[in-house]
């Protein structure tokens, strides 16, 4: 059996972003619990009154060990109808967006068996019931997500067939609004989530330029694709280099987007927004192989940043978003081979400057420089630049698998991303971009290598991406720790979050041209 002829008919069969292809959840809004619901939940805080829904004082609550924090949930024994679900809120005044998602999300992993649920979204202090909604139903499909492409779902753990909110009558327009920005955000993460959890061998560079044509086909994106010829005609040799081990060949795919009136007209957009997005469909680090130990299987999700260009690219005419975006996937794997890239080797990436290579693990920042030239050779250049990359080990050990780290030349646009990083529950920190760094990246033979020292590896990184922004208003994202998880935690479930998704989809939803303050 030819091995390669064998994996063609299984590629054939497969369906690597089984979200798309499943029926997705149906999401409702009542005024009253609807017939045939399995499992309701029932917010309770941790102080105040509890709803009479739950029949029990905080006493008996608490004897079962229920106080009514943030991820806490209790199956309330009921003589008959849907189970009840208590869960927990944390204190009435420190109630926001962000811990209405998780108390959803915990919920509907209390009720996993139940493919049909409601949940009482009763006005809540401080948070305006769009906004409400939207939370508890992003939280409730997401923690929902799992990647079913090749396991079926058993009994215990099934997919989610209908959601209700249950909402006052005088709320049912506002959670709606919620619901259905809900639905387009959430499944735009469990896109991203389905690519970033697709095993290398399966989701090559090509199939991902596929997938991402049927995408952007059915959400109004133009899109153009680059083969080799076309990525060599570009002089793009960043992407080419990384690529060079691999038996695929590699894509770079780029996306437009432009906003539209109701009649289709083409409206004068807010602003211009390149984004670029690392798609290195499997990182095995080259000829700097990586040791073999479990952080090596982990390296599928190492396009995750291309996937959440792609997937929050997506949401934008359904959303009616003002501002103008291309966006650029950077996609290929990273192999060792005899046709490898080799230590010492130098790179010209588009636009003539070149790289010296020292190591092939280094790669997410080669194949995003030809990207970024692009992006900054746009007609009208763009009013900001930010790329999102599962780019260093160095942001896990800093920050952690719950913040991203956020790295940028100018101010405003650093703010306006942390900002939708609050608001989705998608956080980023910044890291200086210290210049007094800079020199570890000079080199004797060429214009920049491509690694620094063993220090700060998380801003020698954003210092080599910065050498080719031309100037332009540009911020880094790095999800190297939080684009995948052990275990659920939150509205994030296991293996890839799709982190950075919602987080985009609010950056560009919310857009204004930074004005460039340099550091
Ligand atoms: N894809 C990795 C970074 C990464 C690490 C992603 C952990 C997700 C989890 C990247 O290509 C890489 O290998 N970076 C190196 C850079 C180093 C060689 C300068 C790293 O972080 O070790
Ligand atoms: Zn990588
Ligand atoms: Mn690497």
């Amino acid at each position: 059996m030819a091995f390669p002829s064998y994996h063609a008919s299984v590629q054939a069969h497969y369906e690597p972003v089984p979200s798309r292809a499943r029926s997705a959840t149906q999401i409702g809004v009542a005024a009253a619990i609807p017939e045939g619901v399995g499992a309701i939940a029932v917010p309770v805080a941790e102080d105040g009154e509890i709803p009479s829904e739950i029949g029990l004082d905080r006493e008996a609550l608490a004897a079962a060990g229920f106080e009514g924090k943030i991820g806490q949930s209790l199956i309330v024994p009921t003589a008959g109808g849907p189970t009840k679900i208590a869960v927990g809120l944390g204190q009435r005044d420190e109630l926001d967006a962000a811990k209405l998602r998780d108390a959803a999300a915990a919920f509907a992993r209390a009720a996993k068996g139940h493919t049909n649920v409601a949940a009482l979204c009763r006005a809540f202090d401080g948070i305006a019931s769009d906004d409400a909604a939207q939370a508890l139903v992003e939280g409730a499909l997401l923690a929902r997500y799992r990647y079913r492409a090749h396991k079926p779902t058993t009994e215990r753990e099934q997919p989610l067939d209908r959601l209700t909110l249950v909402v006052d009558a005088a709320e049912l327009k506002n959670a709606e609004e919620g619901t259905e920005r809900a639905e387009i955000t959430a499944r735009a993460t469990q896109l991203t989530r389905d690519l970033a959890n697709a095993p290398g061998t399966l989701l090559t560079a090509r199939r991902m330029a596929e997938i991402a044509e049927s995408v952007a086909k059915e959400s109004g994106l133009d899109i153009e694709v680059f083969d080799e010829e076309a990525l060599a005609q570009l002089g793009c040799g960043g992407l080419l280099g990384v690529n060079a081990g691999s038996a695929e060949p590699p894509r770079m795919i780029r996306l437009t987007y432009r906003p539209k009136d109701a009649k289709g007209k083409a409206i004068e957009p807010v602003g211009h927004v390149a984004l670029v997005g690392k798609g290195i469909m499997y990182d095995s680090g080259g000829i700097s192989l990586k040791p073999n130990d479990l952080v090596h299987a982990t390296m599928k999700v190492d396009m995750s940043g291309a996937a959440s260009v792609l997937a929050a690219m997506s949401t934008l005419a359904a959303l009616g978003c003002k501002a103008a975006v291309t966006g650029y996937m950077m996609c290929t794997d990273n192999m060792p081979s005899g046709k490898a890239m080799k230590l010492g080797d130098i790179l010209t990436v588009r636009g003539g400057k070149t790289v010296e290579v020292l190591n092939t693990d280094a790669e997410g920042r080669l194949v995003m420089a030809d990207a970024l030239v692009l992006a900054t050779e746009q007609t009208p250049a763009p009013d900001a630049i930010v790329d999102i990359a599962t780019l260093t080990g160095a942001c896990q050990r800093a920050l952690g698998k719950a913040t991203a780290g956020v790295i940028g030349n100018t101010q405003a646009l650093v703010d306006q991303l942390q900002q939708s990083g609050q608001r989705t529950d998608e956080t980023v920190w910044p890291l200086p971009l210290d210049k007094r760094y800079r020199k570890e990246l000079d080199s004797a033979v060429a214009d920049i290598k491509n690694v620094g020292g063993v220090d700060a590896g998380a801003i020698t990184a954003a210092l080599f991406l910065e050498e080719f922004v031309n100037g332009l208003p540009w911020a880094h994202l790095d999800i190297a720790g939080t684009a995948q998880l052990d275990a659920d935690d939150g509205w994030r479930a296991k293996g890839a979050t799709g982190f950075g998704t919602r987080l985009l989809i609010d950056f560009l939803m919310n857009f204004t041209p930074p004005r460039a303050t340099r550091h």
